[in-house]
């Protein structure tokens, strides 16, 4: 008996040991590796040669192939395997391992809005004519397709490119007669993710969307023109993408609990391959350095192919150096508001009214009042209540009444369902003093508004000067024009960059704050899975949002331009970016004009950026005498490249070098008064053009050019200048130091002063 027993505890000791053991220990590793080592090697294939290093580093018995997630070449060299630390330890020390890291978990780039549908006026410019965007690829790697969508619909769309090597993977609910002219590929990469979580119904094992930010973004950046019945009353019109003759090929990344980096690559290892122009992310998370920053490595890959790779900027604003997805390599795209409101006016008991905005249907009728009821705001001392968390309601203070709950922590369409669960009438969103006045509307399961910071305030103090306060909502439809926009949105994540504030990060603006876009057609507006409502397009905000709009862009100009590089693409974007709104002022950033670190070069202007007068490109070489110029290492610039250089060399070859950037980051660091960058451009406008500069100085800075005219005899000719930037000293403003300004630098055409070739610039003082 007691010998069985002690059998027992052995036996049980063990097995928690070896279930401890791989519960602590079992992780997912991006393992680099050299890319040559193969080749002094005897492995026929790549798969064999990743393999033999699980192998080595595994116990024997095991089968390395069980361990094997991801087998890369075209994004990187190396593989994704799930290991123990004291394994990593032993991988390390094996030739040819250049770099191991732990796979990261990134975010989608919304702010969580589940909206509906209708139009988006501010697309309505005229500016694109069918056609555009024909012939170039995207790819977007996000939570997969609705490939039903009418936006994906394929007539009229070119045959496929010959040049496509890709496939339409099969999967639950979804095979190859989901493909066409216009979907012509959709794959789905679930080793990373499912690795961590488990398998989650409704989730779809397939690149079909399960969650709708995919199809939303995929159909911003090339949906078809839709034309709109007005779907609960709001805005209607023709629904359409940027690019809406472009292709496009999905790469599902993103499952239920976010987005694994190893199924990130493996993605962009596969497009490459594939054949897409465009690789769109509107995923992320924060600043890394670009050694260790795996879509930094892919993207690089990527761009050496003629890849353009457009990122979304993140939703961390307005914090300063929120900014992410910042190699200069990618486009980093920050969110703007448009000029369309949706008024939902709070009227309060005392005669006040508070302004509001949403887009409920009352009665299925936009223009509506809800009639006068209690208002409660269930706050005391409980932050789940204030917030209106699942369950936080007490049915009894609720019931029949109209509930204030404040923003934040859980999405804004679910706290409309638990005050409707909880047997609440309506609901008020409030503001808190991070988000101030932004308006981001939603979608809402029962009469809803969204009131800014000030509002709330006053709400609240209402609410709290009598015994039994009221409120009706009265809803005002879509107002179009009356507000000032473009403005930068106030989640839209901000500049410096982090990792390396010698590039000027983010590169642009574009629309990112109540977009609307195809849905997938068993979801609800809201996406909750109680909205049993049926739809087909649906609204959403976040930096998310604002990255497939400069997607779509870059795909216009790449089939106006076909040779032109990802970085001369960039450089049309940039220098034709707004920086005056529709009103002819500063774009607003809140109540400020925008500065460089808001809104990097401005706002988007699809129009100009097809016909740029003159780019700054750079070659892949350039980033590299980059990198040397950062003090990075041989390895940590092997890891990015994947090339082993001298940095020693390539300084002294390049003396004066700098990165050919659309825009200027000037740093005087300690005792440094004087900077000078040197800079190319090339003529993609007319022959004989003349271009002269029209500096606008930073305070506290004196600018030189040289020279200051630049005549272009012939296409494609380039020519160089410089300036110097020369610190007068720190200003003073008020009591504190001011350490930052800002300026610009604008060639302008002797005589088409359209061709306005803009770059913002901007300085930073840095005491030690
Ligand atoms: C794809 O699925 C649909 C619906 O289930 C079916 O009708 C069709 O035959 C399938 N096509 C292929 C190529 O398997
Ligand atoms: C409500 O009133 C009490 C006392 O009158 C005051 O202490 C409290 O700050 C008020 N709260 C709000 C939100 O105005
Ligand atoms: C969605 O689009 C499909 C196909 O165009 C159409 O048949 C359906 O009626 C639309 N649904 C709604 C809710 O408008
Ligand atoms: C890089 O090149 C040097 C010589 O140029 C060589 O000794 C070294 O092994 C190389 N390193 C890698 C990682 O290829
Ligand atoms: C510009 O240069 C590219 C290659 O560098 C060439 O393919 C193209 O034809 C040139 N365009 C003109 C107008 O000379
Ligand atoms: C002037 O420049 C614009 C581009 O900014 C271009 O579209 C237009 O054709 C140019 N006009 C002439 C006469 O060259
Ligand atoms: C900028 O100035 C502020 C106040 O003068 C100071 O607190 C801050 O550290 C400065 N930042 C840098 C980067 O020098």
């Amino acid at each position: 008996m007691e010998s069985k027993s002690k059998i027992q505890l052995f036996f049980l000791t063990l097995f928690l040991f070896t279930l401890t053991l791989h519960a602590e220990t079992l992780g997912t590793y991006i393992v680099q590796l050299h890319p040559h080592g193969i080749t002094s090697t005897s492995f026929t294939s790549r798969l064999k040669w990743h393999l033999s290093f699980i192998q080595q580093t595994i116990s024997s018995d095991e089968d390395p192939s069980l361990r094997l997630l991801y087998s890369y070449r075209s994004a990187m060299d190396g593989f994704a395997a799930q290991l123990t630390e004291s394994e990593l330890e032993y991988l390390k020390n094996l030739p040819d391992v250049i770099s191991i890291r732990p796979d990261r978990k990134l975010q989608l780039q919304t702010t969580y809005s589940y909206k509906f549908l209708g139009l988006n006026p501010a697309r309505e410019n005229g500016w694109y004519q069918s056609g555009f965007g024909r012939r170039t690829i995207i790819g977007v790697l996000d939570t997969g397709v609705w490939p039903e969508s009418p936006s994906f619909n394929d007539q009229g769309m070119p045959p496929i490119p010959k040049r496509w090597k890709g496939v339409c993977q099969a999967g639950k609910a979804f095979n190859s007669s989901n493909c066409n002219r216009k979907l012509i590929g959709a794959r789905y990469f679930t080793k990373g993710h499912f690795s961590v979580s488990p398998f989650r119904i409704p989730e779809y094992l397939s690149p079909r969307d399960s969650s709708g930010h995919g199809t939303h973004t995929a159909s911003t950046a090339a949906g078809v023109p839709v034309p709109l019945a007005s779907v609960f009353g709001y805005a209607s019109g023709v629904a359409r993408g940027m690019a809406p003759g472009a292709h496009i090929a999905v790469y599902k990344v993103c499952w239920f609990n976010g987005c694994y980096n190893s199924d990130i690559m493996a993605a962009m290892d596969v497009a490459i391959r594939d054949g897409v122009d465009i690789l769109s992310l509107s995923l992320g998370g924060y600043s890394l350095p670009l050694y260790d920053d795996s879509i930094a490595i892919g993207s690089y890959r990527a761009m050496e192919h003629g890849i353009s790779v457009i990122c979304a900027a993140g939703n961390n604003g307005p914090m300063e150096m929120s900014v992410a997805n910042e190699a200069p390599w990618i486009s980093t795209i920050g969110a703007s508001t448009l000029d369309r409101k949706f008024p939902a006016t709070v009227h309060m008991g005392n005669g006040q009214m508070l302004y509001g905005e949403s887009m409920y249907p009352l009665n299925h009728h936009p223009m509506s009042s809800g009639k006068e009821v209690e208002l409660v705001y269930v706050s005391e001392g409980d932050t789940e209540s204030q917030f209106c968390l699942r369950g936080s309601l007490p049915k009894d203070k609720v019931r029949g009444k109209m509930v204030v709950c404040d923003r934040g922590v859980n999405g804004r369409a679910e706290k409309g369902q638990v005050v409707k669960e909880a047997g609440g009438v309506a609901m008020i969103l409030a503001n808190t003093e991070i988000n101030l006045g932004e308006d981001s509307v939603d979608v809402h399961v029962l009469p809803a508004t969204l009131v800014g910071f000030d509002e709330a305030v006053t709400l609240k103090a209402y609410i709290n000067s009598t015994k039994r306060p009221l409120a009706r909502i009265e809803f005002g439809g879509t107002v179009i024009g009356k507000s000032r926009a473009p403005a930068v949105a106030r989640f839209s994540a901000r500049g410096p960059s982090y990792t390396n504030p010698s590039i000027l990060k983010p590169d642009v603006i574009a629309p990112g704050v109540n977009i609307i876009a195809a849905w997938p057609q068993n979801l609800g507006p809201t996406g909750l899975p109680e909205d049993a409502r049926r739809v087909n397009f649906s609204v959403m905000s976040g930096t998310s949002m604002a990255c497939p709009h400069v997607s779509g862009i870059a795909a216009l100009i790449r089939s106006a331009h076909p040779r032109w590089t990802p970085a001369a693409v960039k450089s049309a974007i940039m220098t034709t970016a707004e920086v005056t709104d529709h009103t002819g002022r500063p774009i607003l950033d809140e109540d400020q004009p925008a500065g460089v670190f808001d809104m990097g070069a401005g706002h988007v202007n699809p129009q100009r950026a097809l016909n740029p007068g003159l780019v700054y490109d750079i070659r892949p070489d350039d980033y590299i005498t980059h990198l040397c110029s950062l003090g990075y290492t041989k390895s940590e610039i092997f890891s990015i490249t994947h090339r082993n250089v001298s940095c020693n060399g390539i300084i002294k070859m390049n003396r004066g070098f700098s990165l050919n950037y659309p825009s200027f980051s000037v740093i005087f660091k300690d005792e440094v008064r004087r900077k000078m960058f040197s800079r190319r451009l090339t003529n993609v406008g007319s022959a004989n053009s003349i271009y002269s500069v029209e500096v606008k100085a930073p305070a506290g800075v004196k600018v030189i050019v040289k020279p200051k005219r630049l005549v272009f005899k012939q296409v494609n000719q380039s020519l160089s200048y410089r300036v110097w930037f020369i610190s007068r000293k720190k200003v003073k403003r008020g009591d504190g130091l001011v350490n930052h300004s800002e300026g610009s630098l604008t060639w302008v055409h002797s005589q088409n002063g359209s061709y306005r070739v803009r770059s913002p610039v901007a300085v930073t003082w840095k005491s030690k």
